[in-house]
């Protein structure tokens, strides 16, 4: 039969729902009766550490290498039941302008006779995929981030079980804001995108929910939150993305210089909110960032199950040779839509459709538009 070999990485920040999909990566490409059924043998490589372990790798020694491990079904058979990634993460830009070793990485795939790479990762790792596909190396990238803004895709792996981590942790701070009357400002994950924020808000119940694709007054926040008050509040639970910003202001963040990707850290607009709430309406703030907290733990239900899909999937487009290719979900369907075209600007919240401006949260109306009260009050008087 013939013999085909198959690199498996995971790069980005990690999220969970990356174990689940590295272990159907290797059942499904190791899978006998699929094998007889393809007429193809595969190897399944690991590379640790997201594309720096190609950058390292010593392929003329794969029995000592630190950076690959072959894999086989009894190694990744609890692998689903763990969050984080067996095989490490980076990251990695081989492609950084400033230290470019793009052909180290095309040299290493080349020697390690690698038939294919499945690059699992969200932006700057599927960014690289398209750059190597571009390049000539046959590539397959699977959808990650918690912050779910990947274009052509309606699911990230690690998104819905950051989104559990934030219900749980509102709901435990539900507790002691009552008891305290406090004012508290939850701030997520989401760089570009808020839909951690307000999903996570809409399902927590949050009172204020601020994401980056809106920005917000923070006199207007001031008054929601005195009004709510007013109208017989103990407590509030703001969230906040960490991407959000105050009109008129910029992001706020919390370490100076770009990672190789030219990202900056964002974090500190949770304590902003704080201060500016409790300097102008005297209530008692605190901010909570949640932070990696969301990118932790064992993976739920549906990281491990569309972990489970993905995986799949990327083994279907390596086996019918359909390459340079993200898998994706879309519309209810699993489907696969070409790398070129995940690069580029994220997904965001449709601020006409899923958010209400008037009270910085999620929509009020579902399947009839959501007005403004200037739309409104002309309405009225007409
Ligand atoms: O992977 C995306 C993300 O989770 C962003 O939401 C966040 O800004 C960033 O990663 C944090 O990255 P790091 O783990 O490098 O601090």
């Amino acid at each position: 039969m013939n013999k085909q070999r198959i690199g498996v990485l995971t790069g980005g920040g990690d999220c969970a729902g990356l174990s689940p999909a590295i272990k159907w990566v290797v059942k499904t490409a190791l899978d006998e009766g699929l094998q007889w059924q393809r007429g193809v043998k595969y190897e399944v490589l690991g590379i640790h550490d997201g594309w720096k372990g190609l950058v390292r790798a010593d392929p003329d020694n794969l029995a000592t290498d630190g950076y690959l491990e072959p894999l086989d079904e009894k190694k990744v058979r609890t692998w689903d039941r763990y969050g984080g990634t067996f095989l490490g993460t980076s990251r990695t830009n081989p492609y950084d302008p400033n230290n470019d070793r793009s052909e180290i990485v095309l040299s290493n795939i080349k020697k390690l006779g690698l038939k294919a790479v499945i690059a699992i990762g969200g932006e700057d790792t599927l960014g690289v995929a398209y750059k190597l596909s571009r390049d000539g190396v046959n590539v397959v990238g699977i959808p990650k981030t918690i912050d779910k803004d990947l274009p052509e895709t309606d699911y990230t792996l690690g998104f819905d079980t950051a989104l559990n981590v934030i219900v749980e942790e509102v709901d435990r701070l539900r507790t002691t804001a009552g008891s305290h009357k406090r004012t508290f400002i939850v701030e997520t994950m989401g760089r570009h995108a808020g839909w951690l924020a307000l999903e996570g808000g809409e399902s927590s119940g949050a009172y204020i929910i601020l994401i980056p694709e809106y920005d917000f007054s923070t006199g207007k926040v001031c008054e929601l939150v005195l009004e709510g008050r007013k109208s017989g509040a103990r407590y509030d639970i703001i969230l906040v993305a960490e991407g959000a910003r105050p009109s008129g202001g910029t992001e706020f963040v919390k370490e100076n210089g770009l990672d190789s990707f030219g990202h900056k850290a964002l974090g500190g607009i949770g304590e902003f909110l704080a201060n500016q709430i409790s300097n102008t309406t005297g209530l008692e703030c605190r901010s909570v960032v949640l932070s990696h907290l969301q990118r932790g733990g064992a993976p739920g239900a549906y990281d491990r199950r569309m972990g489970r899909y993905f995986g799949i999937a990327a083994v279907d487009l390596v086996a019918t040779e359909n390459f340079g290719k993200m898998v994706s979900y879309k519309n209810g369907q699993i489907t696969a839509i070409a790398l070129s075209a995940v690069i580029g600007k994220p997904t965001q919240v449709d601020i006409t459709m899923q958010y209400d401006i008037e009270r910085y949260n999620g929509r009020r109306t579902i399947l009839s538009k959501i007005k403004t009260r200037a739309e409104a009050a002309i309405l009225s008087t007409a």
